[in-house]
């Protein structure tokens, strides 16, 4: 059986079912959800390997094989159509062009379950799914379930990497108005035990880890990097859970009545779904997805328990994010253009602007020096690379607002997501593509001889899709000094 089989059997059925990385349903053999390629925007749909089974991950490769793809539907498995889609402008307005939030990289969250390759929804800030025209999910008080495995160890403090139960128009309507799981560490309006990340329930201008607003130590922090977490609601009842997607079982954070603070009790529902974003489209957060449900009615713990079961037995376990030629951590690299009339430029830094510069064994030292890198194990993902400047120990690479710098390492998270980075074959078949960890819709680009963090044909004039491929691949050899 599927988690839906089960919820189904438990008298709480799926009213959505979301994940692209297996069949939620044992019969389940539809779409799981469309990718679209970035060479000539045609879109493919990725269907399970078998009724049930894992998504087929081997024909998203071979369909973006050479190019870039963004996740551009997460398809409805319960049969109500609850497809999930770029979400557009509302209270907030997303990055992309009229307003809407960005699409997820088809790439970024790369897993194995069972063994089998398939990929999850990496949200970086700024990217949104959302169905404001949902059929069959609870309104007003109506009692609901729901949970979502995520990765554990991808979160922030901005608002509201969140799915579940939101406002029909995009817009912060009042407390009570939502109802959905949040994963992170924001402390604006609740915080559990220690610094976090904790499971909340967003229920609309309030961020809830137990009966009060603010802190509430039954909450713990949660590191496992599977995490499954789940939130009901009914009337005058709700409950936050949680538990390691990938072993044993769910603990409960908190079960009882409706926060005190007014307007949540009645609850005033409106039944949208939203994924990675909050009710009012607030896009400041990251996560990542593989799959959730939303049901029809209050899921009994022993259904919960079964559920949970189903995904410890999905076996999900994490895989390489690195493709193409490797690097070696502690060796000196140059990174070499490979697009025509550039080739003789390397990657290098001039100050704190890193550009692509004309280097060759008659240069001076001093460029010798700028042109290589030394690699470091991934500041913010040790699956991933890092580039500290040779001739400026302690600085690297890093991006902001999408433009590539040469700063000092400040210890932060957010530096050392910035600074990370994971190559993959390039895309023009030399050598490596850079992808931005944070950012996988954003590779390394020469761009005027700039180095930015582009994707391809974004709203940004370094997105250009003209020569896109050959501008983010990059000839990997030794550095010159
Ligand atoms: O409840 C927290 C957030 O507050 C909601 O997600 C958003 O709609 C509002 O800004
Ligand atoms: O480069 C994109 C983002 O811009 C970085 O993640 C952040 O540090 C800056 O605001
Ligand atoms: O960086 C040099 C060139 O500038 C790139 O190849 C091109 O895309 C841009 O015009």
């Amino acid at each position: 059986a599927g988690p839906c089989d089960i919820y189904s059997s438990g008298g709480t059925p799926c009213i959505a079912a979301h994940s692209t990385t297996r069949a939620l349903y044992s019969a389940f053999t539809g779409p799981l959800y469309q990718v679209k390629r970035g060479s000539d925007g045609v879109t493919a749909d990725i269907a399970p390997l078998s009724a049930g089974g894992v998504a087929n991950a081997a024909a998203q490769d071979s369909f973006c094989s050479g190019t870039t793809c963004l996740i551009t539907i997460i398809y409805d498995q319960s049969g109500r159509g609850n497809h999930l889609t770029q979400a557009p402008p509302g209270g907030f307005s997303g990055p992309e062009a009229n307003g809407y939030d960005n699409l997820a990289s088809a790439i970024g969250a790369p897993v194995t379950l069972n063994g089998k390759k398939a990929y999850g929804v990496f949200i970086s800030p700024g990217t949104g799914y959302r169905n404001n025209a949902v059929s069959g999910s609870a309104t007003g008080d109506a009692a609901e379930g729901m949970y979502a495995v995520l990765d554990g160890t991808h979160y922030n403090g901005g608002c509201c990497f969140d799915y579940g139960n939101a406002e029909t128009n995009s817009r912060d309507t009042g407390n009570g108005h939502m109802e959905a799981i949040y994963y992170g560490d924001n402390t604006v309006w609740g915080s559990g035990a220690g610094s976090g990340p904790w499971i909340m329930a967003d229920l609309e201008n309030g961020l809830f880890s137990g009966i009060s607003s603010g802190n509430n130590a039954g909450d713990p922090s949660i590191s496992y990097r599977f995490v499954n977490a789940v939130i009901k609601g009914g009337a005058n009842k709700w409950a936050i859970k949680g538990g390691n997607a990938a072993s044993g079982s769910l603990s409960t954070y908190y079960s009882g009545v409706r926060p005190t603070a007014s307007g949540y009790n009645p609850m005033s529902k409106e039944g949208a779904i939203i994924l990675g974003i909050g009710g009012d489209n607030s896009v400041g957060a990251q996560g990542t997805f593989y799959e959730g449900v939303m049901t029809s009615g209050y899921p009994s713990d022993a259904t919960e328990n079964s559920v949970q079961a189903n995904i410890v037995a999905a076996k999900y376990a994490v895989t390489s994010l690195t493709s193409g030629p490797a690097l070696t951590v502690g060796s000196s690299i140059s990174l070499r253009a490979t697009t025509s009339g550039y080739t003789t430029r390397y990657i290098a830094h001039t100050g704190s602007t890193v550009n692509t510069q004309v280097v060759s064994s008659s240069s001076t030292t001093a460029l010798k020096q700028q042109a290589s890198w030394t690699v470091r194990t991934g500041l913010g993902n040790s699956a991933c690379f890092s580039f500290e400047s040779v001739d400026t120990p302690g600085s690297f690479i890093r991006h902001s607002d999408f433009v590539f710098y040469l700063n000092a390492n400040d210890g932060t998270k957010q530096f050392h997501e910035d600074a990370t980075f994971c190559p993959q074959t390039g895309l023009n078949g030399q050598g490596n593509s850079i992808r931005s960890w944070n950012y996988p819709t954003r590779y390394f680009r020469h761009y005027t001889n700039v180095l930015y963090a582009a994707n391809n044909g974004g709203v940004h004039t370094f997105d250009s899709a003209t020569s896109f491929n050959d501008d983010v691949s990059f000839v990997v050899s030794s550095g010159f000094v």
